[in-house]
C-alpha cells in the first residue's frame, strides 16, 4: 500500500515510520503538508495518490488549546474535513487518531465506542469534531487512543525520566485513571487494521489501567531507579484545561474486528525500556 502520513515530526508518526516499513511510506514535513492550509492538503494528496492516509498531526498541547481555540479547531477539526474530502477523491482510507478526552470522565466502567461523548476541554471538543469530519470520508477508520508515549518524543515517560535525572522530588496526580499506550503498539495495530480492511470507530489503547502516579512508579521500577515520588490530587495543580478523571476505553469492538495486538500496558512499558529503538 502507498501510505501518506501527516504530522511527520510527532511521536506517533515516528513509530509508524519504523513499523510500517513493508509499505511505501511518504511522510512530508509540516512545511509541505501543513494542515492549516487547505490547498497544501489537496495538492499533496492528489500528487501522492495514497491508498491510506494516517493523520498523525494534531494540536496536542491540551492546555494551550484553551487559549488558542481557533487554531485548535482549524488543525484538529476543520483540517480533518479537508483530509476527508481529499481522501474521498482518491478513494483512500483515512485513518484518524482520536482521544479518550472526548469523554467527560464521570464513567465508572471502561467507555465503549457508542457511549455518549461529552468533552470537558477545547482539545477534547475539537478532536470530537475531527471524528465527525473524518466520518465524512466513505473509507475511514477512527482510532481513539490514550496517554501515548514511547522512547522517542515529547511525552510523560521522557518528562519523568528527565525530571528524575535532575534529582528532583516528584509529585504526580493519583486521581486520573487511564491506559498508558505505546506509539509502537498503536502503530502496529493500525497497520494490521489497514491490511485487514477495518473501518469505522474503534478504541485502541493498551490493556489495563492505572493513574499517572501508578504509571510514574512503574516507569521507575522498570528502569531500576530510586526516585522520591509521591501522589497528589488533580486539585493540587490546577491547569487551564480540565481532564477526565476516568478515561479507560473498552476495546471490545477492536477485539471483534480481527487481530488484536494491543498488549497489557506494563508489558508495553517493559518493551520500551528494554528496546528503546523500535
Ligand atoms: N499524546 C497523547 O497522549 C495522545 C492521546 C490520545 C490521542 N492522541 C492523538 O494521537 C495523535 C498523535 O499524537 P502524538 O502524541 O504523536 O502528538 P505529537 O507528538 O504532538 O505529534 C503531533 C504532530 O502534529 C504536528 N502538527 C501540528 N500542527 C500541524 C500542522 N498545521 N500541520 C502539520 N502538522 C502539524 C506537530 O508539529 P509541531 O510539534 O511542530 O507542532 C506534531 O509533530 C494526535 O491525533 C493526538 O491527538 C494523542
Amino acid at each position: 500500500m502507498r501510505v501518506l502520513v501527516s504530522g511527520a515530526s510527532g511521536q506517533l508518526a515516528h513509530a509508524v515510520r519504523r513499523t510500517w516499513q513493508d509499505h511505501e511510506l511518504i511522510l512530508p514535513e509540516e512545511s509541505v503538508l501543513d494542515l492549516g492550509k487547505r490547498e497544501a492538503i489537496f495538492s499533496v494528496v492528489a500528487e501522492v495518490r495514497p491508498d491510506v492516509l494516517i493523520n498523525c498531526a494534531a494540536f496536542t498541547q491540551v492546555d494551550r488549546c484553551e487559549s488558542e481555540a481557533d487554531l485548535a479547531r482549524l488543525i484538529n477539526a476543520t483540517a480533518v474535513g479537508w483530509l476527508a474530502e481529499a481522501c474521498e477523491a482518491q478513494h483512500a482510507l483515512l485513518i484518524q487518531i482520536s482521544t479518550d478526552y472526548v469523554f467527560d470522565g464521570t464513567g465508572t466502567r471502561p467507555y465503549r465506542e457508542d457511549d455518549p461523548t461529552n468533552p470537558v476541554s477545547t482539545y477534547g471538543r475539537t478532536k470530537l469534531e475531527g471524528e465527525w469530519q473524518a466520518a465524512t470520508c466513505t473509507r475511514h477508520l477512527i482510532a481513539r487512543t490514550s496517554w501515548l508515549y514511547d522512547a522517542w518524543g515529547k511525552n510523560f515517560l521522557n518528562t519523568m525520566l528527565n525530571a528524575a535525572a535532575q534529582g528532583r522530588s516528584l509529585r504526580v496526580v493519583d486521581d486520573q485513571r487511564g491506559s498508558p499506550t505505546t506509539c509502537r503498539a498503536l502503530a502496529r495495530q493500525l497497520k494490521v487494521a489497514a491490511e485487514e480492511g477495518w473501518q469505522g470507530l474503534m478504541h485502541a489503547t493498551c490493556q489495563g489501567e492505572t493513574t499517572w502516579h501508578g504509571f510514574a512508579k512503574a516507569i521507575f521500577e522498570a528502569k531500576g531507579m530510586t526516585v522520591d515520588l509521591s501522589p497528589c490530587a488533580t486539585a493540587d495543580y490546577p491547569t487551564p484545561a480540565a481532564r477526565p478523571a476516568y478515561s479507560v476505553l473498552d476495546g471490545r469492538r477492536r477485539k471483534s474486528l480481527g487481530t488484536d495486538l494491543m498488549p497489557d500496558w506494563r508489558d508495553a512499558l517493559q518493551d520500551v525500556v528494554d528496546h528503546p529503538e523500535l
